[in-house]
C-alpha cells in the first residue's frame, strides 16, 4: 500500500490522480491533498489550501512526512519546485507533472531524484516506457509528438485575433487552462524538450519535436541501430499517472488498449519553426544556460497569464517571452540563481505591464 500526497488535487492532473486512486484501494490510499484557492472535494487526514496562512511550511511537512510514500506535483508553474525538492531531498517518490519544475532547475532537480521521479507528462512516459530495458547508450534520438494545438491546423487563423475561449479549444486533451495555452502557441513543447533533456539525459540537439494530430503516438525513441520504439495510447492522462504510480507494477484496465484497425491512419508533420518559434527559444534558452531557462518559464507563465486576462493578444505571447530572454542579462545554476532569474522575468513583465500591446 502506497501512501499518496497530490499537489494541486483539484486541477487536471489532481482529479485523475484521485480516479486512479480511488479505483486500486489496495495499491494506493491519498494521505494529504494540497490545492490553490479551491478546497478539495474530498477529505484526506491532511488537506491544505495554498492560500491558508503558513501554508508553505505545512506543505513542506506534508511532502516529508514519515507516512508519505509517492508525491504527485501538478501544480502549474513555478510554485512547484520548492516542494518538488523538499519531497525528493526526502526519499520520496515524486510522479511529477509539472514540467515547469525540470525547466527551471533540471540540473538541480536531478541531482536530488536518483531514480526516485517518475514522469507524468504523456510524452515522457512514453519514452521512459520504451527505454526501460535499454542502455542510453544505445538511443539515439528522442522524437516528443505534439497535437499542434487548435492553430497547427488553421494556418489561415491570425494568431493576433484569436480568442482566450478559442486557445482554451483543444482539440484532444482537457487541461489546466496554462498549460493548454502553452499547447497552442506550442511553447509546451518547448518546455517539455528542456523537460526531456534533464530526465533522460539526452543532448537537445538529440531531442526533436514532431507534430502528430492524432495524439496515440506518445512520442518515439530512435536506437543506434535504426530501431525506432513507440507507446501507443488513447490520449487519457489516467494512464500515464496510472504508470507513475504503480512502477514496476502495470495496473489493470486503467483505460482501453487503442486497437490499430479503429485508429486506422497516423500522421506526422514537421514543425514550421516561423510560425510556431516556441520550441526553437526553449532550445536556445536551455542551451544558453545560466537562468535563462527558468527566465524562460517565468516570461511564459506572466505572457499566460497576461492573455488569459485580455491584456496581450494571443501571437504576442512569444514574441514577450522573446523580448524577456534578450533583455535577461544571465544568472548562475544553483537555486538562488534560478530563483532570482525567475524574479527578474516576473519583475520585466511588471515594469512592461501598460506597455503590452493589447
Ligand atoms: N492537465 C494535463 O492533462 C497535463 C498533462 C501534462 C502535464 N500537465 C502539467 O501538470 C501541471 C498541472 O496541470 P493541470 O492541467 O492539472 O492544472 P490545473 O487544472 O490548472 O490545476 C492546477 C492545480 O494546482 C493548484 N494550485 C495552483 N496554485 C497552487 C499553489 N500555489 N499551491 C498549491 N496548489 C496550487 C490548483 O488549485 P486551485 O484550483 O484550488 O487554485 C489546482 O489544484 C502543469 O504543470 C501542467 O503543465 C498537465
Amino acid at each position: 500500500m502506497k501512501r499518496v500526497v497530490i499537489l494541486g488535487a483539484t486541477g487536471s492532473i489532481g482529479s485523475q490522480t484521485l480516479e486512479v486512486i480511488q479505483r486500486f484501494p489496495d495499491h494506493f490510499q491519498v494521505l494529504g491533498l494540497v490545492s490553490g484557492r479551491r478546497s478539495p472535494s474530498q477529505t484526506a487526514p491532511y488537506v491544505i489550501r495554498a492560500d491558508e496562512a503558513g501554508a508553505e511550511a505545512r506543505i513542506e511537512e506534508l511532502v516529508t512526512h514519515p507516512d508519505c510514500d509517492i508525491v504527485v506535483t501538478a501544480i502549474p508553474g513555478a510554485q512547484a519546485l520548492r516542494p518538488t525538492l523538499a519531497a525528493l531531498r526526502a526519499k520520496k517518490i515524486v510522479a511529477l507533472a509539472s514540467k515547469e519544475v525540470l525547466v527551471m532547475a533540471g540540473e538541480l532537480v536531478m541531482a536530488e531524484a536518483q531514480q526516485r521521479l517518475r514522469p507524468i507528462d504523456s510524452e515522457h512516459s512514453a519514452i521512459w516506457q520504451c527505454l526501460w530495458g535499454e542502455s542510453l547508450e544505445s538511443v539515439s534520438r528522442l522524437v516528443l509528438t505534439a497535437s499542434g494545438g487548435p492553430f497547427w491546423a488553421r494556418p489561415e487563423a491570425d494568431l493576433d485575433a484569436v480568442s482566450v475561449a478559442e486557445a482554451l479549444a483543444h482539440p484532444r486533451w482537457s487541461m489546466g487552462p496554462k498549460v493548454t495555452v502553452d499547447s497552442a502557441t506550442i511553447m509546451n513543447k518547448g518546455l517539455e524538450l528542456i523537460e526531456a533533456h534533464h530526465l533522460f539525459g539526452v543532448g537537445l540537439d538529440r531531442i526533436d519535436v514532431v507534430i502528430h494530430p492524432q495524439s496515440v503516438v506518445h512520442s518515439l525513441v530512435e536506437f543506434v541501430d535504426g530501431s525506432v520504439k513507440a507507446q501507443l495510447g488513447h490520449p487519457d492522462m489516467r494512464l500515464p499517472i496510472a504508470i507513475a504510480l504503480g512502477y514496476p507494477e502495470r495496473l489493470p484496465g486503467v483505460i482501453p488498449a487503442a486497437q490499430a484497425a479503429e485508429v486506422g491512419r497516423l500522421d506526422f508533420h514537421p514543425l514550421d519553426p516561423d510560425r510556431f518559434p516556441a520550441v526553437g527559444l526553449a532550445r536556445r534558452a536551455a542551451e544558453a544556460g545560466k537562468g535563462a531557462p527558468a527566465c524562460l518559464n517565468a516570461a511564459n507563465e506572466e505572457a499566460v497569464a497576461a492573455f488569459l486576462r485580455g491584456e496581450l493578444p494571443f501571437g504576442r505571447i512569444i514574441p514577450a517571452v522573446a523580448a524577456a530572454l534578450a533583455a535577461f542579462p544571465g544568472t548562475g545554476p544553483d537555486l538562488d540563481a534560478v530563483l532570482a532569474a525567475d524574479e527578474w522575468a516576473r519583475d520585466y513583465f511588471k515594469a512592461k505591464s501598460g506597455k503590452l500591446p493589447a
